[in-house]
């Protein structure tokens, strides 16, 4: 290879023009002869090319190593060529020499030589530098430039892509704690207004009592007070303690999960059985489809929760307290190596626009009344993470909603 090794990959970032490419000047005027040429080439071994110029310093063409060398492969052609003038020899080679100016970028120069016939590939490149005077870059300089420039580009790429999973990643992260703190921050705030009333009162009780000038019934209502205090602490802070295990599972990890082999069918039935009874509170059967049997080696504790919030889900929204309704459990083997459960409803369906919100965290239509909105994004999660599957639902107003769980047989 010529000259100097192609620039190293870490100042490639910016796009490089032939002007960076290390090159060597050589020319040599059109009428030295063949034999000149080959000294000339045995002298600089570095040297891919000569360009030919006239006298007025133009240039005529281009002789590379490569065609001279073969030109003069034969022992009655070195006779033969080499008292023949650079000027003749050029016939030879054909073709107008195409000189390229220095700040062209490598990549619009690949593009350009792409296009000329592919034997001349491999020829040097004649560049005119800024002070006239000309070079020849070696084309494998230009290419290793070019593979290395791009090659770099992408790496760019797939950092700059990298990056930008992680900041959602991480954005999506930030607004699940700042949904969390949000969400307890109300129980919290009762729980603790409603124990600091607990202590006022009772300090004012405390006070009665000392001074002796205090009736049985002021008694009976301060204690009563203190009960429904008490309650109200007791109720918001367990709801904050719920919000705190959901959450937990939200960021449920695998490890922490138990695997084992299990027959599906006869899982979903355990589950089944402990949901029939609450659902049936409900007023709607839940039934379970047998299916083929089919063994798993996977985390059921996980499957179990998914089943359960399902159910609970259409239990719960489903139905909106109207008879006829059913919930169905039914299973496949789903795409090789992978198995299908679906938990399906004949309920009021949800509409397109919740419909893409509803695996968010916090999303619920039933804020006020219990719902955290967590149900279906704890689903997802163990669904993708401990499961290895993914979720999807089919639904529309009015036909029920049908949640589809893939996942491997074996997590
Ligand atoms: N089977 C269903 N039919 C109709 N709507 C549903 C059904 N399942 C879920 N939804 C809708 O999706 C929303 C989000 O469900 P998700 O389970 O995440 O929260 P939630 O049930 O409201 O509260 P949580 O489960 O935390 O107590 C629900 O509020 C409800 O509007
Ligand atoms: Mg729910």
């Amino acid at each position: 290879m010529a000259g100097s090794a192609p620039a190293s990959a870490s100042n490639l970032a910016m796009p490089l023009t032939l002007g960076s490419l290390p090159g060597s000047e050589a020319s040599i005027r059109v009428d030295a002869l063949g034999h000149e040429l080959r000294d000339r080439f045995t002298e600089r071994p570095e040297l891919p090319g000569l360009v030919v110029v006239m006298d007025d310093g133009k240039p005529a063409g281009l002789v590379s190593r490569r065609r001279l060398m073969e030109l003069f492969s034969k022992p009655y052609r070195v006779e033969l060529y080499s008292a023949r003038s650079a000027r003749t020899l050029l016939k030879e080679f054909g073709g107008e020499p195409e000189v390229f100016a220095e700040d062209m970028l490598i990549d619009d120069a690949a593009r350009v030589i792409a296009q000329r016939a592919p034997e001349d590939f491999s020829d040097p490149v004649i560049v005119r530098r800024h002070d006239h005077s000309l070079q020849v870059i070696d084309s494998q300089v230009l290419f290793s430039a070019l593979a290395q420039g791009y090659a770099t580009q992408y790496r760019e790429l797939q950092l700059a892509q990298e990056s930008i999973i992680e900041n959602e990643k991480l954005a999506s992260l930030g607004r699940l704690v700042a949904g969390i703190a949000h969400e307890i921050n109300t129980p919290l705030g009762i729980g603790i207004t409603a124990v600091s009333a607990i202590i006022d009162e009772e300090a004012k009780l405390s006070e009665h009592v000392d001074s002796g000038a205090i009736k049985r019934s002021d008694i009976r209502q301060s204690l009563s007070d203190i009960r429904q205090l008490g309650e109200t602490a007791q109720r918001t802070l367990d709801h904050a303690a719920e919000l705190v295990r959901s959450f937990k599972q939200v960021a449920a990890d695998q490890t922490s999960e138990t695997r084992r082999t299990f027959d599906l069918g006869e899982e979903l039935g355990h589950i089944a059985n402990s949901l029939s009874a609450s659902v049936r509170k409900a007023g709607f059967p839940l039934r379970l489809v047998e299916g083929e049997a089919i063994e798993m080696d996977s985390y059921p504790g996980a499957i179990t929760q998914i089943i359960t919030n399902l159910v609970m889900n259409a239990a719960l929204h489903a139905f909106d307290h109207r008879a006829g309704g059913e919930v169905r459990i039914d299973y496949t083997r789903g795409r090789p190596g992978q198995v299908e459960i679906r938990v399906s409803d004949n309920g009021k369906g949800i509409a397109a626009e919740q419909l893409e919100r509803i695996f968010e965290p916090f999303y619920t239509t039933r804020r006020g009344s219990g719902g955290t909105g967590l149900g279906l994004s704890i689903v997802h999660n163990l669904a993708r993470a401990t499961l290895g599957g993914s979720i999807s639902v089919h639904s529309a107003v009015g036909s029920g909603t049908r949640f589809t769980l893939q996942i491997p047989l074996s997590s």
